[in-house]
């Protein structure tokens, strides 16, 4: 008996240890480069499942192969108290970036972060509109945790007995260099589930990490060409004459437009919303639209999920609605089949099917006093936790599978998003409106899987409106939104003749946008993102060697200056804004050559330019040999399949060549192979004229590119 008894015990003992003691999980490549781990029991509804993408593994067969990035035994997982634990190293001189849509750091490595889906609220604390749970390292790796929770990331801010490089206890009574934050050796990480999937992503550089990123997640977004064009989104209760004068205002002022978005007005009822038209403001649906999109400009709807008492659905729906409501109103439950197929079959026939082309879903990311809260209980069982981090996910994917089954592209805006939902063709969006703050979140968009538009609305004076407009000319989506104070382009008539000609300026260089974003979806390299992933970027590192300030942080990766104010759009241009009340500003030019993109001067390499650009002005500069093909200055993008002329801009000495996408530029008919690229190459004659050459076009494939000329910017 006393024999079993000391059984018993040690058996007991082992148990405990098990369940504290961290193990290191076993890892499968599941894609080029892309490693996956199973940690506990994983949930069955997780950020994947919720996007549903497909891979692209053979987009990443054709990176540079990486290999896996960390000793397998120095990551830990554990699950206890019905929660998983997950530990990855970090090196020293290491820096993380990403954790979802950051709007105020790049650095992430030192932040404590609770990631939530939530309107942003003034405070990077990982409560934002897409809290991607990816980080990216300056050693060229990225990790995703595949969870549908909130979760817990210390992101090298916690420190154990058993750091491997631990810190040394300082005495501060008397020790300059005792540091309020000793310094940490891990990522650590904890997931409110008994279990998770986690994966690696390989670099070899960190930009080659956030592709097999995307590419795992099927790609970025291919939106269609009328996307990258301008929009305009009207005061809130226009009727359908109001958007016909204004439509007419932007054709006669001579400024591009090619789609407007109608805010809540357009429904009969918001806020709760019908989903149906205001037969008042708009007694004619059918033939509105059909009008607009004969003048060339497409419409876009406001919405929010949340299914009014007095909606024709609202029967239908209920027994697939949440057990608390937004509003008052019913909140399909989407991740079950019976409320997606009435809620979007509502969709299809009163507005996609008579030729709208895409929805701004609103609130669908918090505050919380607006949102079902944690305690809601929704029909298919998931739980109010889990549907708040994938409720703009799944609003994207299947509004999106609604236009696929049309073959009819769309780009539209939403206010969350999450892990799992970069092909998706929506651009977030919210009510913050800081512009500084904006730019950084343009940033790290292209850390998290997302695209952001720093959005104009109004300003105080023509300054601010035309430094606004200029960030918004140079972002994925370039729009006003007028929803509430009804400004239009031109009211500002000190800066009115500027902000058309960077409207202009963004319809010239249509061509460059649309091959960028083909980049992004076939290759997974984000249009807009961080100089931290460009090649020869070297950020001033400012090592603090001692501690004068007890707040300080004495670490170089935390102290060491972040550039949050300028960043990379598409492959040769770097972009750094001026705010309002600046006249000149520094610019870091990587290592190489860069050249002034209104000039061809040439600026700089690898070092810190000041420059004084004048109001006018977004200084922008290219890469030695680049090449930015354009257009001419249309007021509304190319048709389906119209021949366009091309005027290609050829930067520096050094030879170029760009790879330049083509398709129709409407349908998803590229999905199935209707796409080609032609390369166009250019370099400098000795006698220092211009060369440049295109291949021809691919037989079989659409081809929209008439006569190519070349145009020399460096003289
Ligand atoms: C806000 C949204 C605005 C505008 C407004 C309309 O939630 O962020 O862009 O659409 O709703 O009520």
């Amino acid at each position: 008996m006393q024999h079993f008894k000391h059984i018993y015990f040690i058996a007991f003992l082992i148990s405990i240890s098990a369940a504290a003691s961290a193990q290191s999980p076993a890892w499968t490549e599941v894609a080029p480069g892309v490693w996956k781990a199973t940690v506990g029991k994983p949930e069955a509804f997780d950020l994947l499942k919720a996007a549903g993408s497909v891979p692209n593994k053979e987009a990443m067969a054709a990176i540079a192969k990486g290999c896996f990035p960390f000793a397998k035994a120095d990551i830990a997982a554990r699950v206890q108290d019905g929660k998983t634990y997950l530990r990855f190293p970090l090196q020293k001189e290491e820096q993380v970036y990403g954790f979802g849509l950051n709007f105020q750091t790049v650095h992430q490595r030192g932040r404590i972060l609770q990631l939530h889906v939530d309107h942003f609220g003034g405070k990077d604390n990982g409560r934002t509109h897409s809290p991607t749970p990816f980080y990216v390292s300056s050693l060229g790796y990225g990790v995703f945790i595949n969870a549908a929770r909130y979760l817990n990331v210390y992101a090298g801010a916690g420190v154990r007995k058993d750091s491997k490089d631990p810190p040394v206890a300082k005495d501060r009574n008397l020790d300059k260099s005792w540091a309020a934050r000793p310094y940490s050796d891990a990522v650590e990480i904890l997931v409110p589930a008994g279990g998770v999937e986690v994966y690696v992503f390989a670099g070899p550089s960190s930009l080659d990490a956030v592709r097999r990123f995307n590419l795992f997640n099927g790609g970025g977004c291919l939106p269609p060409r009328w996307g990258l064009g301008f929009t305009q989104r009207v005061q809130r209760l226009y009727n359908a004459d109001d958007v016909k004068k204004e439509a007419g205002d932007f054709e006669q002022k001579g400024f591009p437009l090619d789609f407007i978005g109608l805010e809540p007005g357009w429904q009969s009822k918001s806020y709760p919303c019908t989903f149906e038209w205001d037969k008042t403001r708009f007694p004619q649906p059918q033939q509105f639209v059909k009008e607009m999109l004969d003048k060339g400009i497409r419409i876009n709807l406001w919405l929010n999920p949340y299914v009014s008492p007095d909606a024709s659905i609202y029967k239908s729906i209920e027994p697939y609605t949440g057990s608390h409501t937004v509003w008052v109103g019913a909140v399909p439950d989407l991740s079950m089949p019976q409320a997606r197929r009435i809620f979007f079959d509502q969709l299809k026939k009163d507005q996609v099917g008579i030729g709208v082309s895409g929805y701004k879903i609103d609130e669908v990311d918090g505050y919380d006093h607006y949102l079902w809260p944690d305690v809601a209980t929704f029909p298919s069982g998931n739980s109010a936790e889990q549907l708040r981090q994938t409720y703009g996910v799944l609003a994207q994917r299947y509004s999106t599978d609604m236009y696929r089954q049309q073959n009819a592209r769309t780009f539209g805006l939403v206010r969350a998003s999450n892990g799992g939902a970069s092909s998706f063709p929506y651009v977030i969006y919210n009510d913050y409106y800081n512009h500084e703050d904006f730019i950084t979140a343009l940033i790290n968009s292209g850390f998290a899987g997302v695209l952001w538009t720093p959005e104009v609305r109004a300003s105080k004076t023509g300054e601010e409106w035309l430094r606004r407009f200029q960030t918004v000319i140079f972002s994925p989506m370039a729009m006003i939104n007028a929803w509430s104070s009804g400004t239009k382009p031109w009211n500002y008539p000190e800066v009115a003749e500027q902000v058309k000609q960077l409207a202009l300026l963004r319809m010239q260089m249509m061509p460059y946008w649309y091959t960028e974003f083909a980049k992004y979806h076939y290759e997974g390299t984000p249009p807009f993102r961080a100089m931290n992933l460009e090649p020869g970027f070297k950020q001033e590192v400012k090592k603090e060697a001692v501690n004068e300030n007890l707040e300080q942080n004495p670490y170089a990766e935390a102290a060491s200056k972040e550039i949050k104010d300028q960043y990379m759009a598409g492959e040769y241009l770097l972009v750094a804004p001026l705010f309002t009340g600046q006249t000149t500003r520094k610019v870091i030019l990587p290592k190489g050559k860069w050249y002034d993109f209104y000039t061809g001067a040439y600026a700089g390499n690898g070092e810190v330019i000041t420059v004084t650009p004048g109001l006018d002005k977004i200084p922008v500069y290219v890469k030695d040999g680049g090449i930015i093909p354009m257009m001419r200055a249309a007021l509304h993008a190319p048709k389906a399949g119209e021949v366009v002329d091309l005027e290609v801009r050829y930067y520096g000495e050094k030879q170029g060549a760009y790879k330049l996408y083509d398709d129709d530029g409407e349908t998803f008919n590229y999905e199935k192979g209707a796409y080609s690229w032609r390369t166009i190459t250019v370099s400098k004659e000795a006698n220092g004229q211009v060369k440049g050459s295109i291949t021809p076009p691919v037989a079989g494939k659409p081809n929209t590119i008439g006569k190519v000329t070349f145009t020399m910017m460096t003289k």
